[in-house]
């Protein structure tokens, strides 16, 4: 069977599987907000959804994402989730033998579409103490160059959940001015930051912004997420869409009654995701060898160390499968750093916390016992 086929399997078995808890994908499994599941009915009902939605998006919520990022002059395409954005985005940018710098670790698809495109790919590294697990300014300047034409920066960072100060976001953006590099500026998880500074808002002619519906509102399945750029940057970003028909409409009308709701939505997120946050590295405290690195995470999950505890991170995603909770393993981020840990999504109900803190003496041992050669995606 082919690569394509065993990983669809491979996540067909867990989606199929009504029982899973969901602590590995950052998705959002707390009961949605009553306006939410109103206006998702009311999309049903009403069936607009004969009708194939405007190609940049419904103009309500392209003007909702554009001042929930409160980027006044900016516009904004809808896509298929962010993931549609990022595709757009490098194929819009990244050519043949051109440079594209990111971290490591980071989000590993937008690498795969710029290595696609022929692009040279550079991760720089930024796991470990000596880095603070997070991207400076000097090695950005260190790793770029004349040739870099695109940045991408995944903040919050995925796995790690480190952000930046505005004072470090102003010296990222201006490197990239100096270059004429456009910033990909991914903020997938940034609802979830205490607090955040968009790239855009120092270098608003070259920076792409990336938004998602998939982990604060909890649409992942939905498939919505936006890219916010300047008119004069979008005219050249736009020629590159594939999606001339839209995305959905029932997901655009639930993300507009999404938006609308926010702040008291996030709020509530917010507590128990820190809560579950909280519980989850106290029961890895715990146990010998576990650390969590980065805490609190400014996202929505933690790393977890387990390098020292003589555990893989196969392993043990492999003995809590068997209980039913699917973590991540490191190395779906980073083959250089994934050896040393795993990954665990905290938008999720307190009871599935629970179960997993419950388990995890057991899982643990369990894992000491199995092979590090699970086939995990
Ligand atoms: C950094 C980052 N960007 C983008 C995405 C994709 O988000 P979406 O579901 O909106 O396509 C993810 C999903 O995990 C992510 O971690």
């Amino acid at each position: 069977m082919n690569d394509a086929e065993s990983r669809n399997r491979y996540f067909d078995r867990l989606f199929t599987n009504p029982e899973l808890k969901w602590l590995g994908q950052n998705t959002n499994h707390l009961p949605m907000h009553p306006a939410v599941r109103q206006a998702l009915h009311d999309a049903i009902d009403d069936e607009s959804f004969h009708a194939y939605a405007p190609p940049l998006g419904l103009e309500s919520l392209r003007e909702a994402i554009v001042a929930d990022l409160e980027l006044p002059g900016q516009a904004a395409v809808v896509t298929d989730g962010a993931v549609s954005a990022l595709a757009l985005a490098c194929r819009a940018f990244c050519t043949a033998g051109s440079g594209f710098v990111t971290t490591d670790p980071g989000w590993k698809w937008p690498l795969q579409f710029a290595a696609k495109a022929g692009a040279l790919i550079t991760e720089i590294p930024i796991y470990g103490p000596e880095a603070g697990y997070k991207l400076s300014i000097d090695a950005l300047r260190a790793a770029t160059d004349a040739n870099t034409r695109v940045i991408y920066l995944v903040d919050p960072n995925n796995p790690l959940g480190t952000t930046y100060t505005a004072g470090e976001m102003r010296a990222f953006a201006e490197r990239a001015r100096e270059l004429g590099a456009v910033l990909i500026h991914d903020c997938t998880y940034r609802d979830f930051a205490d607090s955040h500074t968009l790239a855009a808002g120092f270098y608003p002619e070259g920076t792409v912004t990336i938004v998602s519906f998939s982990k604060w509102l909890g649409l992942a399945g939905l498939r919505l997420g936006a890219l916010v750029a300047a008119p004069e940057l979008l005219e050249k970003i736009l020629p590159h869409s594939q999606a001339p028909l839209g995305a959905s409409v029932i997901a655009q009308r639930a993300a507009l009654a999404g938006l609308a709701v926010k702040a008291e939505w996030m709020a509530q997120v917010s507590r128990q995701q820190r809560a579950n946050q909280r519980l989850i590295a106290d029961a890895f405290g715990r146990l010998p060898g576990f650390t969590v690195p980065v805490f609190p995470s400014q996202a929505n999950f933690i790393v977890v160390e387990c390098v020292d505890a003589g555990i893989t991170p196969e392993a043990l995603v492999s003995a809590l499968g068997e209980h039913g909770i699917m973590i991540r393993q490191g190395s779906y981020h980073t083959p250089r750093f994934g050896h040393r840990f795993v990954k665990i999504s905290t938008t999720v109900p307190p009871a599935w916390a629970q179960a997993l803190c419950d388990v995890l003496p057991q899982a643990v041992e369990r894992a000491r016992g199995l092979p590090a050669t699970a086939a995990l995606y």
